[in-house]
């Protein structure tokens, strides 16, 4: 069984990047060709990242949180984008997830990356900006090319939801990026090369 560990960088309770986690999610769960278990993993509840608190020991939602990164073969998540990079709750928390420096949650771990803005370029500031942060905390990078959602109000339905055709293939087909890659390393070595 792979498990993916996914995140949205918006508290919005309408959030159009939570709509594409959980788009994701529902493609993941459906795949065919092996078994998937999703964590949506929450970031709003995290204490600014301090020293002195980290110093004190892993607060209970920090814990929380780097298990379900450390214990899951790849993660996947959507940003958005706040004055041209991500915003500071996403920041925070990966932060959080870098730590201790050189040994953090985020080392050889498996990332993939989606933005959405309403705007006409879908966040990819932000999302270059979440690819340079993960991947100075160690991470490796699944999607070569971003994979953006822009004018996302037009593609999600009253409920919230994304509905739309276009949007919906590509979180479908970067979910299978992020599977085809997970099986590809699964049974032989989890850990990157360097
Ligand atoms: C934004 N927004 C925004 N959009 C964008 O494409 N580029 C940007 O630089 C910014 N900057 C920005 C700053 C701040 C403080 C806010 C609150 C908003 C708009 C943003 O894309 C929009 O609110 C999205 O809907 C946020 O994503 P969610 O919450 O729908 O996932």
């Amino acid at each position: 069984m792979l498990k993916i560990a996914m995140l949205s960088g918006s508290l919005r309770a309408s959030s159009t990047n939570s709509a594409a986690i959980r788009a994701a999610a529902r493609f993941a769960a459906a795949c065919a060709r092996t078994q998937v278990e999703v964590q949506i993993c929450s970031i709003g509840e995290l204490p600014h990242y301090s020293e002195d608190v980290e110093e004190e020991g892993w607060p209970a939602t920090v814990q929380e949180l780097r298990s379900h990164i450390e214990s899951a073969d790849a993660i996947l998540i959507s940003t958005p984008e706040y004055n041209g990079g991500i915003p500071g709750v996403l920041k925070n928390a990966l932060d959080w997830l870098s730590r201790p420096d050189g040994n953090g949650s985020l080392q050889n771990k498996w990332v993939a990356t989606v933005s959405a803005s309403p705007a006409a370029f879908g966040a990819v500031w932000a999302q270059e900006n979440l690819r340079f942060v993960t991947t100075r905390s160690g991470a490796k990078l699944i999607n070569d090319d971003l994979v953006a959602l822009p004018n996302v109000f037009e593609l999600i339905d009253p409920s919230g939801e994304l509905t739309d055709p276009t949007a919906l293939a590509k979180i479908e087909s970067l979910v299978d990026a992020v599977i085809s890659h997970s099986i590809d390393i699964a049974g032989r070595d989890l850990v990157c090369p360097a």
